[in-house]
């Protein structure tokens, strides 16, 4: 599962951090840090959760064949 976003979207409402402060850190201006990444296993519900908080819908998941394990 990746996660892709649109960073120029973002706004600021900070609400993926507050879900999930490891998987969406913010920069110095209170903003989305990332433009994506690879969720790593077991936190694929809490990736979802964080993007489903953004209000802009910034924060789209992408679902990848499952990886072996
Ligand atoms: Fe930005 Fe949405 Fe998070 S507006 S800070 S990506 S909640």
């Amino acid at each position: 599962m990746k996660v892709l976003i649109n960073k120029p979207g973002c706004v600021g409402h900070a609400r993926c951090n507050n879900v999930a402060p490891a998987l969406y850190p913010l920069d110095d201006n209170g903003y989305i840090a990332s433009t994506g990444f690879s969720v790593p296993q077991g936190q694929e519900s809490l990736a979802q959760r964080g993007a489903r908080a953004c209000p802009e819908r910034v924060i789209e998941i992408r679902d990848t064949p499952a990886e072996p394990r």
